[in-house]
């Protein structure tokens, strides 16, 4: 079944800030328990997918229009679609979680929202008011809440915006599709928490002032995946990438942000600019901050960390981010040679850290910031 991408009448269209009324279309041909049962049972990261989505659309003059929440379908895709020519497309990451009463918890959904905004700014795309952004997410969890997994599984919720206008010319898309599709999922990577091997690219870079890096573009993601290939060649689970002027500072992962813990008790992450500024990364930044550790946010180069890692005074250095969590990093290999951190093993920093915002996020303890917004 497809989904039509052409404007169909609808009586709500809203302007930012306005309250729109999302249409509730239940699938007529929904998954049988036995079956999500069987998908629920090991579904990895992203490729098992619920019976539902949230669907909105916009056009220049009209606004955000015809909101509903539907059977998950195809998009029939014209082949002059401005998202397949010029990629003005953005999306978002973020998890429901099943608490212990049954009920289910969204994590800081308003700073996607709002980081939505910020991508739509830079890639000249339609701005979703962060009310319209909140309700279709929670639309989809509710609908599709039985495909919450149980235990340390979640619902990752991929809300995203494609350019739909049917044109070849470069310039912003006069119309656009919000969606969100959501996935249960389990570890991003394969050994859990276990630590990861992290690849250096010194060839590749990923973002540059005036640039895309702080937004959340898939072309940014594509342009990465050269890199990402070359960390799996080297057998690494991810590519780290440095500054795109002096090719020294660290700046992130692929899909992470990181972290480094030193002999002081103290951590290190770069700072923002041509990163992603990461909901994980700034939530760590906090929780550390309350047990008063002090958090730098300076640049560190990589021959620095080499040599902290050599002379112990680098503790721990992790990954972070929706998908991963907290991954702690025990390895990291380059053109250059290898290094360990911490002996190749989990940390106390990380694991800690990250048993502290798992806690909040399945609502374990209490949520000193008001980071949890309860959906059901
Ligand atoms: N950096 C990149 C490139 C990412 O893709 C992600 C994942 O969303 C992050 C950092 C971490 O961001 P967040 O903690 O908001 O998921
Ligand atoms: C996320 O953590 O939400 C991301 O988008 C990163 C990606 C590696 C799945």
């Amino acid at each position: 079944m497809a989904v039509s991408l052409a404007s169909k009448p609808a009586p709500a269209s809203t302007a930012e800030g306005e309250a729109m009324k999302f249409e509730i279309h239940p699938t007529d041909h929904p998954t049988s328990d036995k079956d999500r049962a069987a998908k629920l049972a090991d579904p990895g990261f992203g490729r098992v997918f619920t019976d539902h989505m949230a669907i909105v659309r916009y056009t220049q003059g009209k606004g955000w229009h015809d909101a509903r929440v539907e059977s998950r379908a195809n998009f029939p895709l014209d082949p002059a679609l401005a998202v397949l020519h010029y990629a003005q497309e953005i999306f978002e990451g973020l998890k429901a979680y099943k608490r212990d009463d049954g009920g289910v918890n969204l994590f800081r959904p308003d700073a996607n929202a709002r980081r939505f905004q910020s991508s739509a700014d830079r890639m000249a795309m339609a701005q979703l008011p962060e009310s319209v952004f909140i309700d279709a997410v929670e639309q989809v969890v509710r609908i599709d809440r039985a495909w919450i997994p149980g235990g340390e599984g979640s619902l990752y919720l991929r809300p995203f915006m494609i350019a739909s206008e049917v044109f070849l010319g470069v310039k912003p898309s006069a119309e656009y599709i919000f969606a969100v599709i959501a996935s249960p999922v389990g570890s991003y990577f394969k050994g859990g928490p276990a630590p990861v091997s992290i690849w250096v690219s010194e060839h590749y870079t990923r973002a540059a002032v005036g640039g895309t890096g702080a937004v959340k573009c898939g072309g940014n993601y594509a342009a990465s995946l050269r890199a990402q290939a070359e960390a799996i060649e080297h057998g690494c689970d991810q590519v780290v990438f440095l500054d795109a002027v002096e090719r020294r500072y660290v700046e992130e992962l692929g899909g992470m942000n990181v972290f480094f813990v030193f002999d002081d008790g103290s951590l290190l992450t770069p700072p923002l600019g041509t990163i992603l500024p990461g909901i994980t990364r700034d939530s760590i930044i906090q929780l550390a901050r309350d047990a008063g550790k002090q958090v730098r946010e300076e640049v560190y180069s990589i021959e620095q960390w080499r040599a902290d890692a050599a002379s112990g005074k680098l503790k721990e250095a992790f990954a972070c981010g929706t998908a991963a969590v907290i991954s702690p990093i025990g390895k990291v290999r380059s053109a250059s040679g290898d290094f360990v951190i911490n002996g190749g093993a989990a940390g106390p920093v990380a694991m800690g850290l990250r048993k502290q915002l798992v806690d909040i996020q399945y609502g374990r303890t209490n949520d000193p910031h008001n980071w949890i917004r309860k959906v059901l």
